[in-house]
């Protein structure tokens, strides 16, 4: 159910100075499929397309551009005319990836590049052994949380569907997963990148395959108030969070209104414990420096 001009999210592209530990983790801990690997550029997924996950070696680690589909060739040309209406600056006004039919990228709010799609291409490589079903959400902390709510709300068409206190976080759909994009106020990172998975125990035998690599958990599993989602956590070399999640709210309802949360009851945040996240929010990465 598209909400919205944008309908899905499409895949998150990373650059990374450790090129091998990055894949090494996307496909023996986190169950990713290698669909292609240039030797410089590696393309992952879980469904069956042909990215949802984008490493580029690099000398510095940052966020390299957010992939999001467009809900059909009308939308993403309504997109792009809002969007050289509001001035930003276009990339490229063709894909901006390889096996993608029609696209064209930008510089949004906080130095983040966004590439709008339609028509990526499927891959061969057959279901994986382990895995998550699909990529899920992105979260991040902008400076100014409310700026980059709007931004999604006007130009992209996501809907809000959770507000915690003042201008502090936004929780925003475009389909009826509770959140494709969470915001929380911060210092501009990427925190994390999420994806779905049927059930609780696939979160531990996360922890067990991270463990046989002599790597942990960072946190979870814990239920989180605003979602619903069962989640758990590692960190990946370039500063990143992972989050593999099971039972996210399913917002069918067009009209639901925002649940608003006080920025003090933070059950929004952690309905199992009383672990107040900070140490967990200072992980992330930046977007990287744009020519
Ligand atoms: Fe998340």
């Amino acid at each position: 159910m598209a909400l919205g001009a944008v309908s899905e999210m499409g895949y998150l592209a990373m650059r990374t100075r450790a090129y091998e530990e990055s894949l090494q983790l996307a496909t023996e801990v986190l169950g990713l499929r290698l669909t292609r690997d240039s030797g410089d550029r590696a393309y992952l997924a879980a469904a069956d397309r042909h990215h949802e996950l984008v490493y580029v070696k690099g000398d510095a680690d940052g966020i390299d551009h957010i992939g999001l589909v467009a809900e059909s060739a009308e939308s993403l040309e309504v997109i792009r005319k809002k969007v050289e209406a509001g001035r930003f600056r276009i990339i490229t006004r063709s894909p901006f990836e390889e096996a993608i039919g029609e696209g064209f990228a930008f510089v949004g709010p906080e130095n983040y590049v966004f590439h709008i799609y339609t028509g990526m291409a499927g891959h061969r490589h057959g279901p994986a052994s382990f895995g998550p079903d699909r990529y899920g959400h992105i979260n991040i902390h902008p400076q100014d949380a409310r700026a980059m709510k709007d931004f999604l709300v006007e130009f992209l068409g996501f809907k809000v569907s959770d507000v915690i206190g003042q201008n502090f976080a936004y929780f925003l759909r475009c389909n009826a997963d509770h959140h494709g994009v969470a915001i929380i106020k911060g210092r501009g990172s990427l925190h994390h990148h999420a994806w779905q998975t049927q059930s609780i125990a696939d979160l531990g035998r996360l922890g067990d395959r991270l463990f046989a690599l002599g790597r942990r958990l960072i946190w979870g599993p814990v239920r989180h108030g605003a979602g619903h989602n069962i989640a758990a956590y590692y960190v990946e070399p370039n500063g990143t969070v992972v989050e593999l999640y099971t039972d996210l709210e399913q917002i069918h309802d067009e009209l639901r209104p925002p649940i608003e949360w006080s920025a003090d009851d933070r059950t929004w945040f952690n309905r199992w414990g009383v672990y107040n996240g900070e140490d967990f929010r200072s992980h992330g990465a930046f977007p990287v420096e744009l020519a």
